[in-house]
């Protein structure tokens, strides 16, 4: 009996001890090998670097550590048990942005050969560490660091997220809080979609009014795009911008953590705060126009068409206009240290050039059919002014349409087919489709989420691989994820709207397409949440609401419920109680009684509520079973 229970104690203290922790990184590294045991981090632990660019780094690091722990480590010009290398010789494996990250009892080495893959290194150790590394404020506890040997490199060299600071004006402090955020899942690119219909967001010296006028709107609040118009002589209060020195001091703080800044001035649509600054440089010259504050001037066709009621379009026969760009883009190109200026190009109106003459006499004189020739035009000379800058042009898929200039770089946002239309003509490629990487999007029941026109879940954004079938992939650079903002008033909502989306867009930019996985995904995810909630940073819970699917069949109809994360209880009523626990547990598809029926349905898990109640009126019902 008394050796039974050693070798019970025996079997359990091993298992215990044998036991390794689950590593729960986004993005998935790509070599992965863990051992037992771990590094415990102590007031008298050290941090060295090998050269100044380390000693960049592991500043960085030591700043996030004694916050959180209270230490104070100052890194130093030796070794450290924490070490930061610089590989005295490149390790082709890792190239520009991959590191090595060795940790055991005694040491943990982190060793890249560039800045890029200390950075990089650093985000994966921080990782690592318990949840509370993340807490602004000192934590007393254990911190332990598993034994690893990780060896990691990301599949796209274009890692990207946009955020528009025209719909609704971010602050410079908040737009180094959402670029500190990105860098961590590896990030390496902020398309700072800086200009549109609803303001201009950036200095021009030279052009003053772009940001005395066009940076300003009417204060008007509530639903975009149902917001009463300006009223004559109103005062536009609402807004802001970035002056130079703001821009220079955030394009410097997002290098800092190897994020490439693409400015963005949306042409020759998407204008009307450039026109309401300079009206004549639209074919109408309406000196009425002001900049939009959210307020209806569009109507949208089934067939895809639309029309602009109020002049938002620059004028692409007018020899000012590109005069104006040359200006704009001189000031740009100087202030972004990155390669490409993206120049918009979407959704673009021609319906004022169709009526203008200039513009009518300029296609004639060029032989042009049809008014998208008049947009290729007006890109190729727009290509023309940024290639005199050292700079390459990169726009949205519409650039396509009517020829594209000779180098440009498209960015496909309806769908892939532009980006495999580029791709196979030679162009590189940004993949941003609408279907996987529109942030904007509503995640999760649509009764619940705000409202916006379309829907994109988690599990939907996980499946996105940037290359499509059939195209060469040296011609896809990379992907992105756009947050559009025009439903999007703070920085908490941001982050709401980008996370856990984001970490799923991380991990499809990042990691070996064949390493994904869903259900250690979900695992992960719930643990960047535990994350996210020690560091204050708002994320959405959707993915833990129940996803309601009414069938009609007849008078008959019937509810499918599901869940995006595996193993949930889903417990609803058809008989108008509210559903707990002791409500019925779906687990097949449940016929609706006849009458007016509402269906409730909630989530547990271990005997405890995770989503929110959904309440699906008769009406509600009715219409979810006709869109099926
Ligand atoms: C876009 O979403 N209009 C590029």
């Amino acid at each position: 009996m008394k050796k039974m229970v050693l070798l019970l104690l025996f079997i359990s203290f091993a298992t215990v001890y044998g036991q390794k922790p689950a590593l729960q990184i986004i993005p998935q590294p790509v070599e992965i090998q863990q051992s037992e045991g771990s590094f415990v981090l102590t007031k008298a632990s050290t941090i060295g670097y090998n050269s100044q660019e380390s000693h960049k780094i592991a500043d960085m690091f030591s700043l996030r550590l004694n916050l959180s722990t209270g230490f104070s480590i100052k890194p130093q010009d030796k070794a450290g048990s924490i070490q930061f290398n610089l590989n005295k010789a490149p390790v082709t494996q890792l190239g520009n942005e991959g590191y090595s990250l060795v940790s055991s009892a005694n040491r943990v080495i982190i060793s890249a050969n560039t800045p890029a893959g200390l950075f990089y290194g650093m985000q994966t150790l921080l990782q690592l560490m318990p949840k509370e590394i993340e807490s602004k404020a000192v934590v007393k506890m254990t911190w332990t660091i598993p034994s690893v040997k990780i060896t990691d490199y990301p599949r796209f060299g274009w890692r990207g997220i946009m955020l528009d600071v025209s719909r609704n004006f971010f602050t410079k402090a908040e737009v180094k809080q959402y670029i500190d955020q990105i860098a961590r899942y590896k990030f390496n690119t902020l398309h700072w979609h800086l200009t549109d219909d609803n303001g201009w967001r950036i200095e021009i010296k030279s052009l003053p009014k772009l940001t005395e006028v066009g940076a300003w709107r009417v204060p008007r609040f509530g639903q975009f795009g149902s917001r009463t118009a300006p009223k004559p002589g109103e005062t536009a209060t609402v807004g802001g911008f970035y002056t130079q020195a703001d821009i220079r001091e955030i394009v410097q703080y997002a290098q800092d953590r190897n994020i490439t800044i693409l400015p963005e001035v949306d042409v020759p649509g998407h204008s009307m705060s450039a026109i309401a600054s300079y009206p004549e440089l639209c074919c109408t010259k309406d000196t009425s126009i002001k900049v939009n504050p959210g307020s209806s001037f569009s109507e949208w066709y089934d067939n895809g068409t639309f029309k602009m009621l109020i002049d938002n379009t620059l004028n692409p026969s007018d020899e000012n206009v590109y005069e104006f760009l040359d200006k704009v883009f001189t000031e740009i190109a100087v202030l972004f240290p990155g390669p490409y200026i993206h120049v918009g190009g979407d959704e673009c109106y021609k319906g004022f050039w169709t009526k203008d003459s200039a513009c009518v006499a300029l296609m004639k004189k060029m032989n042009m059919t049809k008014p998208e020739e008049l947009q290729a035009y007006f890109m190729k000379r727009v290509e023309t002014i940024l290639k005199s800058k050292g700079k390459k042009l990169i726009g949205w898929d519409e650039i396509l349409e009517g020829g594209i200039a000779p180098e440009a770089t498209v960015m496909s946002w309806r769908g892939i087919k532009g980006g495999i239309e580029a791709a196979k003509m030679g162009h590189d490629v940004v993949m941003t489709p609408t279907t996987f990487a529109y942030l904007d999007y509503q995640q999760g029941e649509q009764t619940i989420e705000p409202p916006i026109y379309s829907s994109l879940r988690l599990s939907k954004c996980y499946t996105f691989d940037p290359i499509p079938e059939g195209v060469d992939a040296k011609y896809i650079l990379g992907g992105q994820g756009n947050l559009w903002t025009e439903q999007i008033v703070t920085l908490h909502h941001a982050e709401y709207m980008t996370w856990p989306r984001g970490w799923a867009l991380a991990e499809d930019f990042w990691s070996p397409n064949a390493s994904k996985n869903w259900a250690n995904f979900i695992q992960r995810v719930e643990k960047q949440f535990d994350r996210a909630d020690v560091e204050g940073v708002n994320y959405s819970p959707a993915i833990y609401d129940a996803i309601i699917k009414v069938s009609e069949n007849g008078e008959k109809m019937t509810l499918n419920l599901d869940s995006e994360v595996p193993g949930l209880d889903i417990l609803y009523t058809v008989d108008g109680a509210m559903p707990n626990i002791y409500s019925p547990k779906y687990s097949k598809p449940v016929e609706i009684p006849d009458g007016p029926v509402t269906v409730r349905v909630v989530t547990y898990r271990d005997g405890k509520q995770l989503g929110h109640l959904i309440t699906l009126n008769p009406e509600q019902l009715k219409m979810r079973a006709t869109k099926n």
